[in-house]
C-alpha cells in the first residue's frame, strides 16, 4: 500500500531575496525528503509558496517606493527562480496574494467566530487624523517613555533597550508622514487560544517530536492567552464581517492556510480540482511540515488550534522537522550588513549539487551550524570529488580500458567480494532509515562511507594487476562488476541530495529506465546486466583551489566592510588621554587557553572560566555571556591581563581579565591562533 505524504516548506516572505540560511532550514531538507518519498513510491504532494501579506511587507515596500503588490511580484519571482536553480521539486509554488487564497482563509475565520473561538474587543490604538487611519506599531515612532530618546520605535527603544507598548510612547508620530497620532478606540478580533489548551496538550502528548520542540511547546501551551488576529491595513485578507473596513487578518492567521489554498490551486492546475482533499481530508495522509525553529509556535500550536476550531476535516501536522539556524562564517546572513553570498556569482562558479551536498552534510538539525567557505571547499574536494567522484571515475575509466566499455561478467565471487556486497546492502539500508527519519547529515555521511567502502575495495583488489595476466582476468572482472554494483547504489543513495549528479551516474551506467521510475526497492535489488555497454564517463566535479576560496573569503569581508556604517555616522568612544610607554609595559599580557566555562548563577552577563596560562591555571570571571555560549569557548586561545589584582564578582574571585572588542552589546574576544599558552603578548 502506498502512503500519501503531504510535505510543506514554510512559506517564505516575498520581501527580500532568499539565501542559503533559509535553504538549510526549511527547503533543502524538505526537498530531499520529498525526493526520497517519491523514490519510495509513496504518493507525494510537496507544497510551498510566497508569504505576501503583513506589515513587514508593506513597510519594506514603502521603503523601496513601491506598492506592496509591485514589491511582492518582484520577490515572488526572484525566489521562485532561486528555488528552481536549487532544484527544489515543489509540486506547486503558490502565493498568498492569489485570489484562491481568500475563501479558505475567510472560512477559517467565520467558522472560528461561529464556534465561539473568536471574540471582538475594543482597544485603544494610535490614529492619524491627517491620514485618517490607524497605524500598526511598526509605523509608529515617538519619545521613549523610559529615557526620553526622541526617535524610539513602536515596540522598543534602540537607545536604552526598553520595550513597551506603542501606546506608551510620548509624543507618538507616524513614521511615514510624521503626523501626530492620538489614541482612539477601535475594534479588533482576538482568537481565544486558551480554549484549546486541553486539546492541544492531549494532541501533542502523542507526538514523537524532537525533545527541544516538545519542551518548547509545553511551555507555550501553558501560557496560551487570547491573541489579536486582525490589523489596521488594506494589504491582507479582509475581515469577512460587516463594518470592518480597513481591517485585515493578521499575516500569521492567513499564511498557514496558504498550505491548503496552494494545494487547491495545484489540484485545479493538474485538472483534478478535488484531488487536494485526498491529501488534506484523509486521516491516513502523513503531513510533514519543514520549518526553521523560529516558526515552531505557529506550526505546533497556533495553526493546529485554528484547525481544531474550524469545521473542515483537515489534517493536523504529523511530523514537524524544525531546524536550527544556519549562519555564514559565524554570523547571521544579512544583506544589509553585507554578510551574504552573491548567488548570481555563486552559480557561475559552483554547481547546484555542490551547494546541496555542502548544506546537507552540515545541516542545522540538532544545533545551529554554519556555511564556511573552507567547509564548502572541503566537502566539495574531499567528499564529492575525492571519495564519490573518484570511485565513479576510476571504475568507469577502468571498465572502458579493460572491459571494452561493457559490464564484465561477475563470475565466481570470493568471500571478500561477498563481504563487499553485503556491506553495500547494509549501508543502503541505513541510508534509507536516515532519510525516513529526516537525518540528512547522517544520510550524507553514509553516502561517503559507501564511496569509501568502494575505494578501499578497489585498492585492495588491485584490478589493474589482475588485468595483466589472462589467468587472473576473471578476478578483475568480478572486482569491476562489484564496483559497478557500488556505483549503482551510490546513484540511488545520492539521489535525494544531489539529484542531477545521481541521474548522470545512472546514465553513465548505461541504464535505460529512469532511477525515479524504478524506485528505491527495485534499484536496490537490480543487478546491472552483464555485457550491457557503458557510455564513456564524464567528469562529475571540479576541484576548488585554495586561491579561489581565499578570494571568496576576502570578497565577503570586503562587502561587509563596505556595508558597515562609515566613520562619520558611527558613534565612537572618545579617545583617552595619552600615556607613556612605561604605563603600557606595566601590563603583563599572556596567551591563555580556556579549559572550562560555565554561567555564573543569577547573572545574565558573567561566565566563570578556567584559563590555563601554561605555568598555572586561573579562574577568571568575564562579562561575555551575551555574546558567547560556554561550549563555544572551550579551547579558545585568548589574551589575559595576567597581573591584574584579583577582584570578586558575584561571589566568585576573578584572577585576571580577558581582552575583548566591544561595540554596543556585542563582545568579541581577542584571540591568538598559533602561540602556546603562557606566551607574552606586548
Ligand atoms: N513567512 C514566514 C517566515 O518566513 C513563514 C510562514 S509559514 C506559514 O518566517 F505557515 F505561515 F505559511
Ligand atoms: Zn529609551
Amino acid at each position: 500500500m502506498t502512503q500519501k505524504v503531504l510535505i510543506t516548506s514554510a512559506l517564505p516572505y516575498a520581501n527580500g531575496p532568499l539565501h542559503f540560511g533559509h535553504i538549510a532550514g526549511a527547503y533543502l531538507p524538505a526537498d530531499c525528503y520529498a525526493r526520497f518519498e517519491r523514490l519510495r513510491k509513496n504518493e507525494v504532494l510537496y507544497i510551498c509558496g510566497s508569504d505576501e501579506y503583513g506589515i513587514a511587507i508593506t513597510m519594506s515596500a514603502d521603503l523601496a517606493g513601491r506598492t506592496p503588490k509591485q514589491h511582492v511580484d518582484i520577490f515572488h519571482e526572484i525566489n521562485q527562480k532561486f528555488f528552481e536553480r536549487l532544484n527544489i521539486s515543489f509540486d506547486h509554488y503558490s502565493r498568498t496574494s492569489s485570489p484562491k487564497h481568500i475563501a479558505p482563509v475567510q472560512q477559517y475565520f467565520l467558522d472560528l467566530v461561529q464556534n465561539g473561538f473568536i471574540e471582538e474587543r475594543i482597544t485603544n490604538q494610535l490614529y492619524s487624523e491627517a491620514d485618517k487611519r490607524f497605524l500598526a506599531d511598526r509605523y509608529v515612532t515617538g519619545t521613549c517613555p523610559k529615557c526620553g530618546y526622541e526617535n524610539a520605535r513602536g515596540d522598543e527603544c534602540p537607545h536604552c533597550g526598553a520595550s513597551y507598548e506603542a501606546t506608551d510612547l510620548k509624543n507618538p508620530r507616524s513614521k511615514l508622514t510624521n503626523a501626530p497620532l492620538v489614541l482612539k478606540p477601535t475594534k479588533h478580533w482576538f482568537i481565544l487560544l486558551d480554549k484549546f489548551k486541553e486539546r492541544l496538550t492531549k494532541w501533542t502528548q502523542e507526538k514523537n517530536w524532537k525533545a527541544n520542540v516538545i519542551n518548547f511547546i509545553k511551555g507555550y501551551i501553558d501560557d496560551l492567552h487570547p491573541r489579536s488576529i486582525t490589523r489596521d491595513s488594506n494589504w491582507g485578507v479582509p475581515v469577512p464581517l460587516p463594518n470592518s473596513e480597513g481591517k485585515v487578518l493578521y499575516v500569521w492567521f492567513d499564511a498557514p492556510i496558504g498550505y491548503i489554498s496552494a494545494s487547491q490551486e495545484w489540484a485545479a492546475k493538474i485538472g483534478k480540482p478535488e484531488h487536494w482533499k485526498d491529501f488534506w481530508c484523509d486521516p491516513s495522509t502523513k503531513l510533514v511540515q519543514f520549518i526553521g525553529k523560529d516558526n515552531i509556535p505557529f506550526h505546533a500550536v497556533i495553526f493546529p488550534a485554528m484547525t481544531m476550531g474550524q469545521n473542515q476535516p483537515y489534517k493536523l501536522v504529523d511530523e514537524l522537522p524544525a531546524n536550527e539556524f544556519y549562519k555564514l562564517e559565524g554570523r547571521q546572513f544579512s544583506k544589509s550588513d553585507g554578510w551574504y553570498i552573491d548567488l548570481e556569482d555563486f552559480f557561475t562558479k559552483y554547481t547546484t549539487d555542490q551547494i546541496r551536498y555542502a548544506i546537507a552534510a552540515n545541516a542545522p538539525e540538532t544545533n545551529d551550524s554554519e556555511f564556511t567557505w573552507k567547509d564548502f571547499q572541503l566537502r566539495c574536494n574531499t567528499d564529492l570529488l575525492g571519495k564519490f567522484g573518484n570511485l565513479i571515475n576510476r571504475t568507469l575509466v577502468f571498465a572502458q580500458n579493460h572491459c571494452g566499455g561493457k559490464v564484465p561478467p561477475r563470475g565466481e565471487l570470493k568471500p571478500i567480494d561477498r563481504e563487499f556486497l553485503d556491506q553495500i546492502q547494509k549501508l543502503t539500508q541505513e541510508a534509507y532509515q536516515a532519510y525516513a527519519e529526516f537525518k540528512l547529515r547522517r544520510a550524507s555521511q553514509l553516502l561517503m562511507e559507501l564511496a569509501q567502502l568502494g575505494n578501499v575495495y578497489f585498492d585492495t583488489k588491485k584490478p589493474w594487476a589482475d588485468a595483466k595476466n589472462p589467468a587472473t582476468l576473471p578476478l578483475m572482472q568480478s572486482t569491476i562488476s562489484c564496483c559497478l554494483e557500488c556505483l549503482k547504489t551510490l546513484a540511488l543513495v545520492a539521489y535525494p541530495i544531489i539529484p542531477s549528479t545521481a541521474i548522470e551516474v545512472w546514465t553513465m551506467l548505461g541504464q535505460k529506465e529512469s532511477l525515479e521510475s524504478l524506485g528505491w526497492e527495485k534499484v536496490a535489488q537490480l543487478t546491472i546486466a552483464d555485457g550491457a555497454s557503458l557510455p564513456p564517463p564524464a567528469i562529475l566535479f571540479k576541484k576548488i583551489e585554495d586561491e579561489q576560496i581565499k578570494m571568496e573569503i576576502a570578497k565577503l569581508h570586503e562587502k561587509a566592510h563596505e556595508a558597515a556604517p562609515k566613520n562619520d555616522t558611527a558613534k565612537h568612544e572618545p579617545l583617552k588621554e595619552l600615556v607613556d610607554i612605561e604605563a603600557v609595559k606595566k601590563l603583563d599580557l599572556r596567551v591563555g587557553i580556556i579549559l572550562k566555562a560555565e554561567p555564573v548563577p543569577k547573572s545574565k552577563k558573567l561566565l566563570k572560566l578556567e584559563v590555563d596560562l601554561g605555568f598555572e591555571k586561573r579562574t577568571i570571571v568575564a562579562g561575555i555571556a551575551l555574546s558567547y555560549k560556554p561550549e563555544q569557548l572551550i579551547g579558545k586561545k585568548v589574551v589575559v591581563v595576567a597581573n591584574l589584582k584579583p577582584a570578586t564578582l558575584m561571589g566568585v574571585e576573578s584572577q585576571g581579565m580577558l581582552l575583548a572588542g566591544n561595540l554596543n552589546h556585542q563582545t568579541e574576544l581577542a584571540h591568538i591562533q598559533e602561540l602556546p599558552p603562557g606566551s607574552v603578548v606586548s
